[in-house]
């Protein structure tokens, strides 16, 4: 490997700690007394910013809405369009993948961003959005 790409690397993991980070953080602020399942999820827009959000539950139960959406909508109505990544935190030992609901969200703003998954123990797992969805219907179609 050259110096140039082991410094890339190193630069592009010094870019997921800070998401993953960032998504530990938020999973400190989710409101789910019903499931006491709490999800921090960070986003990192092209232009360098990150996003964070948490599950936030409701007591109708339906109303809930997942850490990955209150993320990216907080970007998007910041006016932030691009993103490149995006972190995903819970306290479970099989990582903890986003909803159908949130891929299909991701899949609009994000595109084939990367997906990383991590738990509280420094367990980590790559993905791209198109292979946790494949053949997505967006605007494409319309
Ligand atoms: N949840 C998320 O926030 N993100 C996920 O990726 C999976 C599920 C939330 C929704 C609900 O508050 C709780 O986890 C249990 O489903």
């Amino acid at each position: 490997m050259s110096e140039q790409d082991a410094r890339q690397n190193a630069q592009h993991d010094a870019q997921h700690d800070a998401l993953i980070a960032a998504a530990r953080t938020a999973r400190e602020h989710a409101h789910a007394p019903y499931s006491n399942f709490r999800v921090g999820a960070a986003v990192r827009a092209k232009s360098g910013r990150i996003f964070t959000g948490c599950n936030v539950e409701n007591a109708t139960f339906g109303l809930t809405l997942c850490a990955e959406r209150v993320a990216i909508f907080k970007a998007i109505s910041e006016g932030e369009r691009g993103f490149d990544a995006v972190a995903v935190v819970a306290d479970t030992d099989a990582l903890t993948p986003p909803c159908g609901s949130c891929r299909q969200i991701l899949w609009e703003f994000c595109g084939d961003a990367e997906v990383i998954l991590a738990n509280l123990n420094g367990k980590v797992e790559r993905y791209r959005m198109s292979a946790l969805l494949p053949k997505p219907f967006d605007q494409s179609f319309l």
